[in-house]
């Protein structure tokens, strides 16, 4: 079967609203489906393979930001990949995301990121798990700091001065938190209705904010904070967030957030009060390799020299050898030469690359998996290199 890939278009939007339906059911509505469907059309991100002028698997694949290593490094978004139940099983899924890769490779992203419904299908085409996306419960009588704890202002996010600080504040933390979204305004704009907005000033600005909504809880009169977003860029804004929390002790039960594995709140909570209450891992997969290295920022300490070669059926580009090369905070991969002194060598699996370069994975746990092999100061020069605090994603796509 010749499955041709192509851009869909208002013409293909009748059918993949019946795909997508079939495939996702309609929890949030038909109408609903339809409108996100549409605006992808309309910014040219929804993409097919047809065979015989039919569309067997569609996909939504467009280009983001994320922070790694303190550095923004081009992404490639990968989202509501469909099939229709009558043309499973025939390798159009497959199909779809090889021409994905290749897509994501040639314009120059650096790494390919998604939520998967099913980790087998990508993992098979080089992806695999780089990441946590995790939920947390925090007791509000249970946020306590010392003191009546540093004080929180109103926000009103229809002011512009505010909207620019809780952005500007939000930078400043996804840069040391890898591997959060640079947020473009569709991603603001959809977190800025939230009902409730209050934020901490530090000496530089806005140094901490939470948007928040509350919700009501199924027998219990007292409500609960739905932190949709927050940041906190100083000890002091951190302490506030917490305080803050507390300071609804009396009327609400409790509050949920986002944020990485161990979560910064930890640290400033007096027990073990803040529970993880469900997470789950997004994956990634290399694309573009040299733009991804040269993107992202590595730990200023450490120097590396090392040899790789990448075990990748996909990509014959990102196959190397290479010479990778890290100093002074910056790294480089470029064709391995001939006479380039002998260095230390590694190989990676495809599926290893996106758990290396996001930090999740050490690569001597990806070499006891079979995923990397080498001697080990290669192995070790490879995991001091990429190490830095747990990827984590703060916004689901
Ligand atoms: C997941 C989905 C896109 C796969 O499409 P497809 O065209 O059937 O996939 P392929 O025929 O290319 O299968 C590729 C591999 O995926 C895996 N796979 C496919 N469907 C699977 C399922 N239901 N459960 C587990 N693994 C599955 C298999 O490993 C398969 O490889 P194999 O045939 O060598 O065993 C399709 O089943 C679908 O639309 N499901 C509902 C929506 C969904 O889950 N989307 C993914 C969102 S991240």
């Amino acid at each position: 079967m010749t499955l041709t890939y192509r851009r869909l278009t208002g013409a293909d939007l009748p059918d993949a609203v019946e795909r997508a339906v079939a495939a996702f059911g309609t929890p949030r509505g038909e109408d609903t489906l339809n409108e996100r469907l549409r605006e992808r059309v309309d910014h040219g991100a929804l993409v097919g393979v047809e065979s015989d002028g039919r569309v067997l698997a569609h996909g939504a694949v467009w280009p983001a930001d994320h922070w790694i290593g303190g550095q923004r490094v081009p992404c490639q978004h990968v989202a509501s990949v469909a099939v229709a139940p009558e043309d499973r099983g025939r390798g159009a899924g497959s199909a779809l995301m090889r021409h994905v890769i290749a897509e994501g490779a040639r314009e120059g992203l650096g790494l390919s990121l998604l939520f998967p419904a099913l980790d087998g299908m990508y993992r098979a085409l080089g992806w695999e798990q780089a990441g946590a996306f995790a939920w947390w419960r925090l007791e509000c009588r249970s946020a306590r700091v010392a003191g009546r704890g540093p004080r929180v202002r109103r926000l009103d996010l229809r002011e512009p001065a505010d909207r620019a600080a809780v952005r500007a504040c939000h930078a400043r933390f996804a840069a040391g938190q890898p591997c959060l979204e640079a947020r473009e305004e569709s991603a603001w704009s959809r977190l800025e209705d939230a009902r409730f907005a209050w934020g901490h000033d530090g000496d530089d600005g806005l140094d901490a904010y939470a948007l928040v909504d509350h919700e009501s809880i199924t027998g219990d009169w007292r409500y609960r904070l739905r932190i949709r977003d927050w940041a906190a860029t100083s000890p002091e804004g951190l302490r506030a967030l917490v305080a803050f929390v507390g300071g609804h002790g009396t009327t609400a039960a409790d509050a949920v957030l986002r944020g990485p594995i161990p979560h910064p709140w930890s640290l400033v909570l007096p027990e073990q009060d803040l529970a993880l209450t469900g997470h789950f891992h997004w994956m990634a997969r290399g694309l573009d390799l040299p733009t991804a290295i040269a993107a992202r920022g590595f730990p200023a300490a450490v120097r590396a020299s090392v040899a790789l070669r990448i075990d990748d059926p996909e990509l014959p580009d990102a196959r190397g050898p290479w010479r990778l090369s890290v100093a002074d905070g910056h790294g480089s991969l470029e064709p391995l030469a001939n006479d380039d002194d002998v260095l230390a060598t590694a190989r990676l699996d495809a599926t290893a690359v996106g758990p290396l370069l996001t930090g999740h994975r050490t690569a001597e746990q990806l070499a006891l998996a079979g995923r990397a092999s080498g001697d080990a100061g290669a192995l070790a020069a490879l995991t001091a290199a990429f190490a830095g605090p747990q990827p984590t994603l703060a916004d689901f796509f």
